[in-house]
């Protein structure tokens, strides 16, 4: 019997977040999880993906666990959300497993060690590994400051002097960086994905920042920088075509961003379930209800982004069929999250198979 299996009826009944602990901790057993890793290689600007699925961010907040990921034969991972300080996150209860639905609901809110530690992490994984395992980097502004928006008249200079800290301390590690302004956790942050100039305000010049980081270690092109998207607009609602044209468009610009992660958790399908104690932060929801709302969300991008753009889906996958699926709706890679807490460790791998077969 599959390690996991035997130990999944004792995880089971914990509550959630020790549980995710717990799965941490086994992920430290020198098992191959996932079998041989699927081989079904996919390169992107330069960057060599030895299968085309990946955890997606929120697993491995702080690069706690790289070794034990890479022994799941994933293509990648988005290690994050990092912060430029540690976090706490919001106040328990935080997270809780819907197992009826295969979902979680969360509000964890940004926990982080912050960036210099999460950075040494990284770099002592970089020095040991021979898996090729890309890592993307997926940073945010901080809660605090993101707390300041509309009361600070500088907010916005602070949050692109911290993204812009977070490029430079992680630079050197990472294949891809992923701007996550779509967590529903941190009030106020999805205003900036929302609000006017935001590709103006934050991304350009993060690419900026990038370009120069690239230019002064010699590297030949931009490292890659990617936005990730919610699966709804400002009022919880599924994206349409041009609700989602109205925030994505202006990311297709030449030189704007590389590409898009979609989707983030659901405030509207979190709300829907009354999940959260606080109206004000209803948390989002994962796993399988998710799935509809990421296909969609994969398709309408796929038909507005540049040709050049990189699209990761992600949401809702459950059983391999699914990554199938949104590979279908036009996602070159697949990431997965809450279908692993059900299914266990070695389910990644089992998508990636799926999608090497399917071609
Ligand atoms: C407990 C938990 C924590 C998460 N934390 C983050 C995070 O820090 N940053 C981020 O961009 N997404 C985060 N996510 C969202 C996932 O990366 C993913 O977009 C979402 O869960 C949908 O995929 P799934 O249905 O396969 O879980 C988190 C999700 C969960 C369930």
């Amino acid at each position: 019997m599959p390690i996991y299996e035997w130990l999944f009826p004792f995880i089971r009944p914990l509550p959630t977040e020790l549980a995710h602990q717990l799965g941490h901790w086994t992920l430290r057993l020198p098992v191959s999880w996932g079998g041989s890793p699927p081989q079904d290689p996919f390169t992107w600007k330069g960057v060599r993906f030895r299968n085309r699925v990946g955890i997606a961010a929120g697993f491995d907040k702080n690069a706690a666990v790289l070794p034990g990921i890479a022994r799941m034969g994933v293509g990648f991972v988005e290690v994050g959300t990092i912060l430029t300080e540690p976090w706490g996150g919001n106040p328990k209860p935080r997270m809780s497993r819907l197992p009826g639905e295969r979902a979680v609901w969360n509000r964890l809110g940004f926990t982080s060690d912050g960036l210099e530690p999460v950075a040494e992490r990284l770099r002592g994984f970089r020095e040991r590994d021979r898996s090729g395992l890309v890592i993307a980097c997926n940073i945010a502004p901080h809660p605090r400051t993101v707390k300041t928006a509309g009361e600070d008249p500088n907010f916005l200079d602070r949050a692109r002097e911290e993204l812009a800290c977070l490029a430079r301390g992680l630079h050197a590690e990472a294949d891809l960086i992923v701007v996550n302004l779509s967590s529903p956790n941190t009030r106020g942050l999805r205003d900036l994905l929302y609000g006017p100039g935001f590709r103006d305000e934050l991304i350009e010049p993060l690419g900026e920042e990038i370009g120069a980081l690239d230019a002064a270690a010699g590297r030949a092109g931009r490292t890659p920088l990617l936005v990730k998207l919610p699966p709804e607009d400002a009022d919880g609602k599924p994206w349409t075509p041009d609700s989602i044209a109205a925030c994505a468009e202006p990311l297709s610009a030449p030189g704007a961003c590389d590409g898009f992660v979609a989707v983030n958790t659901s405030i509207g399908l979190a709300r829907d379930r009354s999940l959260s104690p606080d109206p004000q932060l209803p948390g989002g929801l994962s796993g399988a209800p998710l799935r509809p709302l990421a296909v969609a969300g994969v398709k309408m991008l796929a038909e507005l982004r540049r040709e050049d753009q990189l699209l990761i889906g992600v949401g809702g996958v459950d059983r391999p069929e699914d990554a199938v699926a949104l590979h279908r709706a036009g996602a070159d890679l697949v990431e997965v999250y809450t279908g692993m807490i059900y299914h266990g460790p070695g389910f990644p791998a089992d998508c990636a198979r799926a999608l090497a077969e399917a071609g």
